[in-house]
């Protein structure tokens, strides 16, 4: 029988007693049986995973609840847009029992509570993956993005719906959406895309200059290169992924990108630049650059969600959560602090493994990409990723977005490293509490095993020994930073950003994408009515799950208990409450900048989880 509310005193493993260390030993090997490396997962292997998520590791009650709140507009607004739905009022019903109870929870409900949560979420996934597939209602077929609008019955429509055609608010998606992690300061045009002077005038004006731009480090790229293997393995002539190069610059005296230039794909000989049309004039100029923009933004989506988001925070964070509960003690002060921070990340990346990007699933549904390919481009990345070098810091110093001097206009930056220096200085603090110097850290051999274990079975890419207390605190960051704050910042722009298929979509639908001069033509790029529905359903229910939030430590057992039980890290003025202070000190700092810039607030504190749960 598992203890309810187990005490935790951590202690590194060399300080411990013979008996203490055995006990550890014992313990560490009952729980390797559980957290087993699967090297060979069918979807995404060889990307490595857990064998089976263990009992311990499903999702709370909580979580559950919070998932079916989340799930019933959606399986609403579902029988709304599909033909001959079926009736929801036993589950709506059904789930007004369990908000109730919720309310007032008590220990002796909680079997009741879990029974009927259980069961009401079987229900609604059920009833979800019935009408998910179903056919569409049908709409008028001159409806042109209002059909894509009248998607949304039961649910708000994007903001974004209204504006995505705008330059600036394609700009703005490399800044402050799904993806901020792509774009990058240049100082010379790629060989590969050779947009002319004359080009880049039109559209910046005669009193700028590419070259001056240039060397004024106002000029931005983005290039979707690693996305050639999608281009080489599409599902069809008309559902397909490109490989596109889109450059930006500041206009002079601005502190915005501004878009200037497309090339749809990596050849300069295959595809013609286009060149940005601010303003509507139904011209086959101003189509074309719009099915440009498309373009891009397809390629984002599957880059975002293959890599930036499967890649760089699930899968990476699930090798982190198999090593730490094989590797370290219970009992070990890094695993005391790292755990919370994996709670439920195996449960859902079983199932995004066992059936998001499975054959048939919804990406091979919504994105363009033979589905072997985008599970061999998703590993491949993930695999790739340079630990330290992805390390906020580095990553924004090696794109050349690092200084506000010359990128002012850069919320996810901005606000991303409040956060970071935060966890930073917490993990520092905690550090210091259990290793009184740096040859406490090398003599630790259970670190040295979760090390060894995750640069071996693992696969972390550039990880290393650890020497020093302060490369600890590094690593841990970085750990914690994925988990939490990445994650916030890459998952839920996918309801608000992602969710209006016209804006950003998986696949370019039409027939002949890159030689578009109409409306009638920019329309056939996207996704079919029930694909839209789908992609829809699925971004608002993964971008719309909050789950706890960032400092917020505790048990996931009712009644939830304070996780931390060291009074030397729990102390009013300690590090736990100076960490927590400090996070409330950016939750307004974040609110006072929003005032004089357009609103950011995917990194708020209060809305970034400290898990990967969904
Ligand atoms: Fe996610």
């Amino acid at each position: 029988m598992f203890n309810l509310f187990p005490r935790k005193h951590p202690s590194l493993p060399q300080n411990d007693s013979k008996r203490q260390q055995e006990k550890r030993l014992k313990q560490l090997e009952n729980t390797q049986e559980k957290y087993a490396w699967d090297l060979e997962h069918p979807n995404v292997a060889p990307v490595p995973m857990v064998k089976e998520v263990p009992k311990e590791a499903d999702p709370t009650l909580i979580w559950g609840i919070t998932v079916l709140k989340v799930l019933v507009p959606i399986v609403e607004n579902l029988v709304a847009n599909v033909k001959d739905a079926a009736e929801l009022v036993d589950i709506k019903d059904g789930l007004s029992e369990v908000s109730e109870a919720v309310g007032s929870l008590k220990p002796g409900q909680q079997w009741t509570l879990i029974t009927n949560t259980t069961e009401m979420l079987k229900s609604l996934v059920d009833l979800y993956l019935r009408l998910v597939r179903s056919e569409v209602k049908e709409y008028r077929e001159d409806a042109g993005l209002e059909a894509y609008k009248d998607l949304f019955q039961k649910i708000p429509l994007p903001a974004v719906a209204e504006v995505f055609q705008q330059n600036d608010v394609f700009a703005r998606y490399r800044v402050a959406g799904q993806n901020p992690m792509l774009i990058k300061g240049i100082s010379s045009l790629p060989d590969n895309f050779p947009v002319s002077e004359a080009g880049y005038q039109k559209v910046m004006g005669a009193n700028d200059t590419l070259v001056e731009a240039l060397a004024e480090s106002r000029v931005y790229l983005l290039d979707y290169h690693e996305l050639e293997i999608l281009v080489d393995n599409p599902q069809g002539p008309q559902k397909q992924v490109f490989a596109p190069i889109a450059l930006f610059a500041i206009p002079k005296g601005d502190k915005s990108l501004t878009p200037v230039a497309i090339q749809s794909g990596q050849s300069k000989d295959d595809f013609a630049i286009t060149y940005a049309v601010e303003g509507n004039d139904n011209s086959p100029e101003y189509w074309q650059w719009q099915a440009a923009m498309s373009l891009v933004q397809v390629a984002d989506g599957n880059y975002h969600e293959l890599f930036v988001h499967l890649g760089r925070t699930h899968l990476i964070i699930e090798a982190f959560t198999i090593a730490t509960n094989r590797c370290l003690a219970e009992s070990h002060p890094i695993n005391v602090l790292l755990l919370p921070h994996f709670e439920g990340t195996l449960f859902i990346n079983n199932s995004a493994a066992g059936s998001l990007i499975a054959p048939g699933g919804p990406i091979d549904d919504i994105f363009g990409g033979k589905i072997q390919s985008t599970q061999l481009a998703a590993g491949t990345d993930r695999l790739e990723l340079d630990f330290y070098g992805y390390m906020l810091p580095n990553d924004l110093a090696t794109r050349h977005v690092d200084s506000k001097d010359f990128l002012p206009d850069y919320p996810y930056r901005d606000d991303a490293i409040l956060v970071w220096e935060a966890i930073q200085s917490w993990t520092t603090a905690y550090i210091d509490v259990y290793y009184a110097d740096d040859a406490a850290v090398t003599e630790d051999y259970e670190l040295t095993a979760w090390t060894e274990s995750l640069m071996a079975e693992g696969s972390i890419k550039g990880f290393k020994p650890i020497t020093t207390r302060e490369q600890l605190s590094e690593v841990l960051t970085m750990v914690i930073f994925t988990s939490s704050a990445q994650h916030a910042a890459v998952n839920f722009p996918q309801s608000s950003l992602m969710s209006f298929a016209p804006a950003v979509t998986g696949a370019i639908w039409g027939q002949d994408p890159t030689n578009v001069q109409t409306e009638e033509a920019w329309l056939q790029n996207f996704p079919p009515m029930r694909e839209s529905l789908e992609q829809l359903s699925l971004l608002q229910i993964l971008g719309g799950v909050y789950y706890r939030q960032l400092g917020e430590y505790r048990t996931n057992n009712f009644p939830y208990l304070d996780w931390f039980e060291d009074d030397r890290i729990t102390d009013e003025g300690g590090p736990l409450s100076q960490f927590q202070a400090t996070l409330e000190e950016i939750e307004k700092a974040i609110h006072i900048q929003n005032e004089t810039r357009q609103e950011y607030s995917f990194l708020l504190p209060s809305k970034i989880p400290p898990s990967i749960n969904i």
